[in-house]
């Protein structure tokens, strides 16, 4: 009886220390994707490793705001997507750890540029295209054409009709100026910005905000990556697509290991994984349709061609530096979002 009794607690306290062993397995992530993809990737890896996964949803804006905020302290290990613009601001301001996968060769070059602009502090880990989202049914109910330029923004048939996100949340929203301004030079981007600002129904904190508010009828145009379109249309929303026929700008979503993560090793397997083609397949089961910055990742027809959009030649190096964007930021701030509409 004794030694059963025993042989129990001793089962019992093996499992505790098994348990506990387990548990100190943990990565704390900030995940700027949407989230079916950031609770796909939390789970699968979780229950795959055991590790705990937890995951706190923010914008590309907001998300480098926390960093700073907890820069003395850090409660993130990773950072997990979201535009590629702040990830370079958070490498130049020291929040980021340099590590250099031993996978980077499997990456794209523009995912590899990525890392080393930002002295291995950061990495691609996906790719899409800025353009417009219109719903063409409310389109026709208003008699408005689908915008097929940056120009045709403008029209004042729009006014009220557009949606774009706020840039100092959305790193979708600060593509949308940096591209902009690529295209035309600096003041002529803030003219075209006053003039959209009053087409502007609503800005939105989140870059996805827009679109959805497309799908749902709420207003007729945005501004949004265009990958972020399939997803509504399979839930049955009438959305569709348009690249700016001037040129437009991409994104590349990245992803970085934070300076002083209290989970350091666990954070590195966490990140090995993620830039595996298995994992980034798992964007296309979330409905998630970023082109995926591993060259072996299948790439699902839904992600848009980027060999049909007229492109930019966007400099991350310039627009991701920390000076610059906060200065458009603020400009913005000042001469656009202050104006009445
Ligand atoms: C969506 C897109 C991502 C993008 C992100 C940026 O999730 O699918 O490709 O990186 O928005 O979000 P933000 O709110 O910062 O514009």
């Amino acid at each position: 009886m004794k030694s059963a009794l025993r042989t129990l607690v001793a089962t019992l306290v093996a499992g505790l220390c098994a348990g506990g062993a387990q548990a100190a397995d943990q990565v704390n992530i900030i995940c700027s994707v949407q989230a079916e993809w950031c609770n796909m990737i939390g789970s699968v890896y979780a229950r795959t490793t055991g590790t705990r996964i937890n995951i706190t949803m923010k914008g590309s804006g907001e998300s480098l705001a926390q960093l700073i905020a907890e820069k003395d302290n850090p409660k993130t290990d990773i950072w997990f997507g979201g535009t590629g613009d702040p990830h370079l601001q958070a490498a130049e301001q020291g929040l980021t750890l340099e590590y250099k996968s031993p996978s980077l060769a499997q990456l794209y070059p523009w995912a590899q540029q990525q890392a080393e602009q930002a002295k291995y502090r950061t990495v691609g880990i996906y790719s899409g295209p800025l353009g417009f989202g219109y719903n063409p049914e409310l389109l026709a109910k208003k008699k408005l054409p689908v915008p097929k330029s940056w120009a045709d923004l403008l029209k004042p048939e729009y006014k009220g009709d557009i949606q774009v996100a706020n840039p100092a949340s959305s790193g979708t929203a600060y593509t949308m100026i940096a591209t902009l301004v690529q295209l035309m030079g600096e003041d002529k981007a803030f003219e075209y910005l006053k003039v959209l600002h009053r087409n502007v129904g609503q800005y939105t904190r989140t870059g996805t905000g827009p679109i959805k508010a497309v799908a749902r009828g709420e207003t007729a145009v945005s501004i949004s990556f265009v990958h972020d379109a399939p997803q509504e249309r399979m839930a049955g929303f009438p959305v569709e697509t348009v690249t700016p026929s001037e040129g437009t700008g991409a994104e590349i979503g990245s992803m970085s290991i934070i300076k002083g993560a209290r989970n350091l090793e666990a954070a590195k397997k966490f990140y090995e994984w993620a830039l595996t083609p298995a994992a980034q397949e798992m964007a296309a089961a979330a409905k998630q349709f970023q082109l995926p910055s591993n060259k072996n990742a299948k790439v699902d027809p839904n992600v848009p061609d980027f060999k049909s959009i007229r492109f930019i030649n966007y400099d991350y190096a310039k627009y991701g530096a920390s000076n610059e964007r906060k200065r458009l930021i603020a400009r913005w701030e000042k001469e656009v979002n202050s104006l009445p509409r």
